[in-house]
């Protein structure tokens, strides 16, 4: 099967959702004519590869939201990037981590949106996290020679296809809370949620409970709009409880990601991840979501035992676990 293309964005997070992206593209209604609507923004990887024609973007990161704003306006361009990591690059390589720390600061003073791209493609893993006072805090990735030409060029590269996207459609970037997002999705539109999971990567715009959950849950059941939301589903030794308490009631698809060691594909603790839709799919949907490699499976979702051994047994495969 050839492997589609996926458009990674500037601005890079742990949660990001690269890998699910032409999964999550199979569970759009078709037709579909109205708003992309993403209440959980993160990097945006999700729409900037869905490409709608209008989405409302949100998160309450300020940061990722001025990032996007000020690309959108043309305050940043992908020429104003390459001088800028062009000239902060050099710095570094020159005075080595301490320039980084410099730029640390000066983000944390005066939260310039190239300040935290800088930082963000120089800090350790890609990270984003922010301490209790709301200062960027990840560490230097210790490499001075970070930005080099090629490195640039690929960001610069990743800008231009944001740039273009949005010079193109009618997106609009909020900085706010996920229940004011779903509240403006109407009936044609599709809210795509992929909140934090709880007890992981918490931070000062990032931390998640479980009465945020059960708000999530009351807030999309009554959602006009088509759902869809990500969460995780099971690894080896637990099950996401909210599967079974809250979410169970929906369709929900699995899908289990696998570590490539040594060039070997290795089953080493899985995390299987799911979409949960209130969606109706077409017959043809159904097939494209459990055909994506080649074979079919349904189980129900309460059928967590055989789910885990089919995922042993099939690499890479899609299925539908619940149908209504
Ligand atoms: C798992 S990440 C989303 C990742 C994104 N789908 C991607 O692929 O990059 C969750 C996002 O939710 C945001 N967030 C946390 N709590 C929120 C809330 N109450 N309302 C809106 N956004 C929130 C975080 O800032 C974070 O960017």
């Amino acid at each position: 099967m050839m492997k589609e293309k996926v458009h990674v964005p500037p601005i890079k997070s742990q949660g990001i959702k690269t890998k699910l992206v032409p999964w999550i593209k199979r569970m759009m209604p078709q037709p579909y004519t109205g708003r992309w609507i993403e209440p959980f923004m993160g990097t945006g990887v999700v729409a900037f590869n869905v490409r709608p024609q209008a989405a409302i973007m949100a998160d309450t990161n300020p940061h990722l939201i001025a990032f996007y704003k000020a690309l959108q306006k043309g305050e940043i361009t992908p020429d104003k990037v390459r001088a800028f990591l062009q000239k902060e690059g050099a710095a570094l390589l020159k005075e080595g981590e301490s320039h980084y720390y410099k730029i640390r600061e000066r983000f944390n003073s005066h939260h310039h949106p190239l300040d935290f791209l800088f930082l963000n493609r120089a800090c350790f893993n890609g990270m984003i996290r922010f301490n209790r006072k709301g200062g960027f805090n990840v560490p230097f990735c210790r490499k001075p020679h970070r930005y080099a030409k090629a490195y640039i060029t690929k960001i610069v590269n990743q800008v231009a296809y944001v740039y273009a996207l949005l010079q193109r459609y009618d997106y609009t970037f909020l900085c706010q809370d996920f229940t004011k997002t779903i509240a403006m999705a109407g009936p044609d539109d599709v809210i795509y949620c992929d909140p934090p999971y709880i007890g992981r990567h918490a931070d000062y715009f990032n931390g998640w409970d479980e009465d945020k959950e059960v708000t999530l849950f009351r807030t999309l059941k009554e959602a006009e709009a088509t759902f869809i939301l990500s969460t995780w589903h099971h690894n080896d030794y637990r099950e996401n409880p909210y599967i079974a308490s809250l979410w169970g009631g929906f369709d929900i698809a699995t899908c289990a990601h696998f570590y490539h060691i040594g060039g070997k594909e290795n089953h080493r603790n899985p995390m299987v991840e799911a979409l949960v839709t209130n969606g109706r799919f077409t017959p043809t949907q159904k097939e494209n979501l459990v055909v994506h490699a080649g074979c079919k499976a349904s189980y129900t979702s309460r059928n967590l035992k055989a789910a885990k051994n089919f995922v042993k047994l099939h690499p890479d495969e899609f299925m539908v676990i619940r149908g209504r």
